[in-house]
């Protein structure tokens, strides 16, 4: 497992080659869309800008330079663009 580094809209987030890239930002707090986190549905693309991932099988279409999240690992360092800002999950209160 190699830690890597995964910028999405600009912001950097630490990463790993052996998650869906999906899982990892919201590991990360970060609110990406989606539907059936299994490569049917399209709703968690987006375009890959720099790097390499490893893609599952999908049935939802992809345009040139896009990824689905849910169905790609990284293999390296990525650089993400999603058309939509994302949100971070609010933090709770720990221990309250
Ligand atoms: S969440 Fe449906 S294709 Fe990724």
């Amino acid at each position: 497992m190699s830690q890597i580094t995964i910028k999405v809209n600009g912001e950097m987030l630490v990463g790993n080659t052996h998650q869906p890239l999906l899982e990892q930002l919201e590991q990360s707090g970060l609110q990406p869309e989606f539907q059936c986190r299994n490569g049917v549905c399209g709703a968690c693309r987006c375009k890959l800008d720099k790097g390499t991932v490893s893609k599952q099988d999908t049935m939802a279409y992809v345009a040139a330079g896009e990824i689905l999240t849910c169905a790609s690992v990284p293999s390296g360092n990525v650089e993400l663009e999603f058309d939509y800002q994302l949100s971070f999950v609010a933090k709770k209160a720990a221990n309250l």
